[in-house]
């Protein structure tokens, strides 16, 4: 096995890195810039996405392709941003598919390829599997839409492609809980929105061990990354501030403030998916945390 990664700098792909390494698993990335890398070395080759460019001595002896690249949600969302966020995504996996058809050896690959939750019609109600095709129709969903119709281009050069739609991604330094935890800390934490909007999320650690689990398990074409337990918002609120001691004594923030200080981008606050996998359930995928209060201890503790 070896393992080619795009994305493998940001929050996901340096925890995958970690375990690659402590398992021994050969593997090499592409990255936009080598001397920005922190992993950089012989593992390192450089591309440009978009400019459909690449180095194709990353190709040599690949079995495995897992692809995390894409421009952050997490800015604020300009017409041009928005263009960038599915720009990148498309094309990185376009690029992906031209190094893959230019092997000079082609042999079939399988191919673990990122995607978000994001998909799933906004809905308090709902509960969402890998069965559901109740998809949203605002930008998030249409990000997701074209990322995987663009990861689907690469099916007949692969023996295997998953989709692995991921959840909020609880980690201790990067993503969502740093940001909500900030006011928590600075006494002036209070649940966003309703606080009803169900919130899906993993830890960062499974999160990794599950792509790494997924390069030799084939569940099927799609995955939901999220751990067994969603909750409600003012529900995570209420233990992010009791695992700090913090008290919550303000009104929930409402969702208009919310749209004035994040623009459209506040849909990712306010949005409600729940959402189960039923797949790593049949599966003997085991979690280390699988409710949101174990994660959150486990994350902020020394
Ligand atoms: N974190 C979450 O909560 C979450 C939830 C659902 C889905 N996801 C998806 O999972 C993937 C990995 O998430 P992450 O949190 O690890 O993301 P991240 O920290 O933002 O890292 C993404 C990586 O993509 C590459 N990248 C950034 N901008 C790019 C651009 N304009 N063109 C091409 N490549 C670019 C970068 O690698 P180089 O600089 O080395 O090229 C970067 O390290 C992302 O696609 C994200 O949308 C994340």
């Amino acid at each position: 096995m070896k393992v080619l990664l795009t994305g493998a700098t940001g929050l996901v792909g340096s925890r995958i890195v970690q375990l690659l390494q402590d398992r021994d698993i050969p593997f090499c990335f592409f990255t936009r810039n080598l001397n920005a890398s922190f992993l950089s070395g012989a593992h390192a080759f450089l591309w440009n996405p978009n400019r459909f460019e690449f180095d194709p001595k990353a190709l040599e002896g690949v079995t495995h392709i897992i692809n995390l690249a894409g421009a952050s949600i997490a800015k604020r969302w300009t017409a041009s941003y928005k263009e960038e966020v599915v720009r990148s995504r498309v094309n990185s996996l376009k690029t992906i598919k031209l190094a893959l058809e230019q092997r000079v050896h082609p042999t079939k690959v399988r191919v673990l390829s990122a995607s978000a939750i994001g998909c799933y019609a906004s809905n308090y109600s709902e509960q969402y599997s890998e069965q559901s095709v109740h998809f949203g129709n605002d930008f998030l969903a249409e990000v997701v839409q074209l990322w995987e119709e663009a990861a689907k281009e690469l099916i007949p050069l692969s023996h295997s492609l998953c989709l692995l739609r991921i959840g909020i991604v609880f980690d201790r330094e990067q993503g969502a809980l740093p940001k909500l935890l900030a006011p928590i800390k600075w006494g002036i934490g209070a649940a966003l929105g309703t606080g009803r909007q169900w919130q899906s999320w993993i830890h960062i650690d499974d999160l990794a061990r599950l792509f790494i689990y997924l390069l030799d398990h084939d569940l099927g074409p799609v995955v939901n990354g999220v751990a067994p337990n969603a909750l409600r918002q003012n529900e995570l609120t209420k233990i992010l501030a009791s695992t700090l001691n913090k008290p919550l004594w303000l009104p929930a923030v409402p969702e208009w403030v919310l749209k004035l200080m994040l623009g459209e981008m506040s849909a990712v606050v306010l949005q409600s998916q729940h959402v189960k996998s039923e797949v790593l359930e049949r599966s003997d995928f085991q979690f280390h945390y699988d409710s949101a209060k174990a994660a959150v201890e486990e994350l902020l503790g020394e």
